[in-house]
């Protein structure tokens, strides 16, 4: 089996971080996306394709830095070519049944059971399905009692809901599939190809449980963090601070410095080289690194890109995303939802 991972998307709903960072290099657990994704596939996997357009150096750059232990072969699209338009655009390096996955997916999926489905099924593609309590802001999916898959609606409105089970991003596919995708053409694999192929009776839909996130929003990013910090990551609470209350789950990246009566946590992920001063709290909240975090600020549920100086006594709302680089005075006020940082 192979493996393409569709890392070449504008990230538009994680800007202004996106601006400087491509969304697969954003950290998850203080680890890129898309290493962390890598490390999740079976280990008969020995090559790994990226297709890649937006930031595509910064991508090209990494992996020429960091060896992951696996080949990695980086394909780009001049222009972003969608889903589809992707997933052909690397046909030349893929001869055998493949996975393709969405590189913002964080799951308990098993890769190696879905291929078996796969094979079984015979169809020329498998869908990973999740189920949802509210479907309505997802591609759902309906399907027959062998999990054949008959039918989509994108983000369907309460009473067109016929599924609870939706599109989770990761696909396997026979190299069939190329034959329905036309070359250098914006398509979308989930709006163009799927359905037609559906009508034929040739997908087929494989249902997991334990988690699964689609991390491509701000709101979405905590989330991830917060699951995968639930499921034990955590730092033991003797880690070496005095005078600072450290509530698990946290994770606490290298050369962090944390100054007296503050408090970190829950939910709160910091990567490397972060400073808070004295009295400061932060909860459900990830600070990406290199930055100083003032006296007598109270952060929950933001996100705060690499290298900036929050000084001292800021106000900052829920669900604030700070880009990189960026310097807050002291005594700001920062809105909720809002976000600071331009292109
Ligand atoms: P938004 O702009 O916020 O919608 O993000 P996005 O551009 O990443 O789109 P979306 O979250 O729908 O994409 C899901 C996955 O497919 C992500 O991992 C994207 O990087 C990837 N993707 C989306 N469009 C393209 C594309 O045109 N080319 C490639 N190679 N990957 C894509």
């Amino acid at each position: 089996m192979q493996a393409v991972i569709l890392a070449g998307g504008l990230g538009t709903r994680m800007r202004p971080l996106t601006y400087t960072t491509p969304k697969s290099l954003l950290p998850i657990m203080n680890e890129p996306m898309v290493e962390r994704l890598i490390n999740t596939l079976p280990k008969e996997i020995d090559r790994v394709v990226i297709a890649a357009s937006y930031m595509v150096d910064r991508l090209r750059e990494h992996f020429k830095e960091n060896d992951i232990g696996r080949k990695v072969v980086i394909v780009e699209e001049k222009e972003p070519l969608g889903t589809g338009g992707a997933i052909k655009n690397v046909q030349k390096h893929v001869d055998d049944t493949f996975i393709a996955i969405n590189g913002d997916v964080i799951s308990s999926l098993d890769y190696t059971s879905m291929r078996d489905f796969h094979k079984d099924s015979g169809g020329i593609g498998t869908i990973s399905l999740w189920e949802v309590k509210d479907p309505t802001r997802y591609g759902i999916i309906g399907f027959d009692s062998q999990l054949k898959i008959s039918r989509f609606l994108e983000k369907p409105a309460p009473k067109e809901v016929f599924s609870n089970w939706i599109n989770a991003g990761v696909y396997i596919l026979e190299p069939e599939i190329f034959n329905f995708i036309e070359p250098d053409k914006i398509i979308s694999i989930e709006k163009e190809i799927f359905p037609p192929l559906a009508s034929e009776g040739k997908l087929f839909g494989f249902k997991f449980y334990g988690f699964w996130v689609d991390a491509g929003t701000p709101e979405a990013y905590l989330s991830a963090h917060r699951t995968l910090l639930d499921k034990g990551v955590s730092l033991a609470l003797s880690y070496p601070y005095e005078n600072v209350r450290i509530v698990p789950p946290v994770l606490i990246g290298d050369e962090c410095w944390i100054g007296e009566n503050s408090e970190i946590g829950p939910y709160t992920c910091l990567g490397n080289s972060i400073e808070v001063l004295s009295e400061t709290k932060i909860t459900n909240s990830v600070v990406l690194g290199n930055t100083l975090i003032g006296r007598s600020n109270h952060l929950k549920e933001v996100i705060i890109g690499y290298g900036c100086t929050i000084e001292d006594e800021v106000t900052m709302g829920s669900g604030v995303v700070v880009g990189d680089n960026q310097i807050l005075k002291k005594g700001t006020t920062v809105p909720d939802n809002s976000t600071m940082g331009e292109m």
